[in-house]
């Protein structure tokens, strides 16, 4: 049921992730605290026993121990209770088999909210689409708790997982190497040196002097760093 008492809050890039406490079908989580330490993706679906969205959970659960490889944890949540989604996760599991995925066990937490105070929190709802369900929102939020990319997708289209996965490499390679991703980025391609605060530090990029780097004119230099190398320094030590 919606409650009207709940006040909406649209979380930006580079906030600090609402605290909530809430029940899952993996008992109860205290969000973001118990993730500290560890990036997580928090995301939401518009309701239980639909299509597009047990499609979802099973290429979620499907690709957790990619995200795992990744030190990255999931959390789903709809405005649903927990009996409906304890009964769709085991109908999933005993009944539904999709693009060779089957008997498929969602084994992340899956938050129940039927009250849509986390769903408000994290402006999830967005009546423009539906005042009743959550829209299909991605948090990626990092070991600190801060939100570091934000997706949304409609009701009516499914997530692109090859995506999700990108992002997560990407803000991990970011951050370690102090670098930018480019156009479609994937490990092993050239990052985008982020531009040079002083003249001097430019024109040692512009003249080759710095190890790896290759300008192209000032504002846009490239980095090589091999692609084993990315995903030593990204995935799980
Ligand atoms: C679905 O997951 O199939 C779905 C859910 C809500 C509205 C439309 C589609």
């Amino acid at each position: 049921m919606e409650n009207d008492n709940v006040p909406v809050s649209l979380p930006r890039i580079g906030d600090k992730a609402p605290a909530f406490k809430a029940v899952t079908t993996q008992g109860e989580i205290d969000f973001p605290k118990q993730y500290e330490g560890k990036w997580v993706i928090l995301f939401s679906h518009p309701a239980d026993f639909t299509p597009v969205c047990t499609s979802e959970f099973m290429t979620f659960a499907t690709l957790e121990s990619k995200f795992d490889e990744l030190d990255c944890k999931l959390v789903g949540l709809s405005v649903d209770g927990l009996y409906s989604h304890i009964a769709w996760l085991r109908t999933i599991k005993e009944k539904i088999d999709y693009k060779g995925m089957k008997d498929v066990e969602v084994k992340f937490p899956l938050i129940e909210d039927i009250t849509m105070e986390v769903a408000k929190k994290y402006g999830m709802i967005q009546p423009g689409e539906a005042t009743t369900k959550a829209v299909r929102a991605v948090f990626f939020i990092d070991p600190k708790g801060v939100i570091r990319t934000i997706i949304y997708y409609p009701l009516s289209i499914g997530r692109n997982f090859d995506e999700l996965i990108r992002v997560v490499q990407a803000l991990k390679a970011a951050d370690e190497f102090g670098v930018a991703c480019p156009a479609d980025w994937r490990p092993g391609d050239d990052f985008i040196v982020p531009t040079a605060g002083s003249c001097g530090v430019a024109k040692d990029r512009m003249d080759g002097k710095q190890e790896g780097v290759t300008c192209k004119d000032w504002f846009f230099c490239l980095k090589k760093v091999d692609r084993d190398t990315v995903l030593k320094a990204i995935t799980q030590k």
